[in-house]
């Protein structure tokens, strides 16, 4: 069987790392790959974003299955270009990657199908945001609704800092066009949980949990990032934790995008925060976690490609 990955991060090395193990692959090629993915894979200097470019390739090579690794092509609907030209691709289509392609969707999503998260509001106007934060708590939360890398969080402890964060995001679109639209979100506090899970449109997968380390400074310091490095499983991700998630979180997920028509194919990683009140819900991502991929794929035993194929 012959696989193209796209993607060029830690990650696309990790899901090649474990591709590399499969006794159904004999070949695997990556878009654009890096370095250290050059070493197992053949890198092709195609961008991922390149869609044309891919399909073509796809084509051409008689690639049996493409694993998009990455957030942005997600969004913009890779995969639905590759099963449209009747290749088979693992990842959510179009449709169900809005999951983490705006945040407002999300939010929204768990509040009409009582999936636990903080209490938020979306805005998709700077005066309104403006005058919300004027009966706000602090510290509050504002959200980039698109895709900024983890950068478009902001956590601010005043109203002027809030004031300003609501500029930065929607008027002077620090993260683009990211920025059109906002959550504002109440602040929580407590351990956070990384958890990636096989979906299939109806059935998930648990993988074992891991923890990044968001801050970009030394001694969890500085302003949030994708993640500087990270750890597996999570002390803090107990049995009680897992059964309260599978009861009322990720099961919950799935079956909100099937019936929102929007059925989630490939990985939905589950950023937990374990309040007071019990685990809630920060952000969904459509994808491995990078650098989470890094420590949770080496772990698993079974055939990463059956279980990919299964989905
Ligand atoms: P997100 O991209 O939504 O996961 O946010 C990035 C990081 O910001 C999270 O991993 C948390 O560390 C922090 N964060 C996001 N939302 C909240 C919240 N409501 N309360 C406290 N911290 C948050
Ligand atoms: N490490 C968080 C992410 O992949 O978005």
């Amino acid at each position: 069987m012959k696989v193209l990955i796209v993607g060029g991060g830690g990650r696309e090395h990790a899901i090649a790392t474990s591709i590399v193990k499969s006794s159904k692959v004999d070949k695997i090629y990556c878009a654009p790959g890096n370095a250290g993915i050059g070493l197992i894979a053949e890198c092709v200097p195609i961008g991922a974003m390149e869609f044309d470019k891919i399909v073509a390739f796809a084509k051409e090579k008689e690639i049996d299955l493409t694993i998009v690794g990455m957030d942005d092509p997600l969004v913009g609907g890779l995969v639905d270009r590759l099963e449209d030209a009747g290749l088979k691709a693992f990842g959510p289509r179009k449709n169900a990657a809005i999951l983490e392609g705006s945040k407002a969707f999300s939010k929204d999503l768990m509040k009409k199908y009582g999936i636990p998260t903080a209490a938020y509001e979306n805005f998709d106007n700077a005066e309104d945001a403006l005058n919300y934060l004027k009966t706000a708590s602090f510290p509050i939360v504002l959200k980039a609704d698109g895709l900024a890398l983890g950068k478009g969080v902001l956590i601010c402890n005043t109203l002027e800092e809030a004031q300003d964060g609501v500029k930065s995001i929607m008027l002077d679109k620090q993260f683009g066009t990211a920025g059109n639209r906002m959550v504002i979100e109440e602040f929580m506090t407590g351990r956070e949980v990384s958890v990636l899970t096989f979906v299939d449109g109806n059935t998930y997968r648990v993988m074992t949990s891991a923890q990044d380390h968001k801050r970009a400074g030394d001694g969890d310091t500085g302003l949030n990032t994708g993640g500087m490095g990270t750890f597996s499983p999570s002390p803090f991700y107990t049995e009680e934790v897992d059964e309260f998630c599978k009861k009322y979180i990720y099961q919950a997920t799935v079956d909100a995008m099937a019936a929102e028509g929007r059925p989630f194919v490939g990985v939905i990683f589950f950023g937990l925060m374990l309040t007071e009140d019990g685990p809630k819900v920060l952000e969904y991502n459509a994808r491995f976690g990078d650098p989470e991929a890094q420590v949770v794929l080496p772990r698993m035993k079974n055939d990463i490609i059956d279980v990919m194929e299964a989905c």
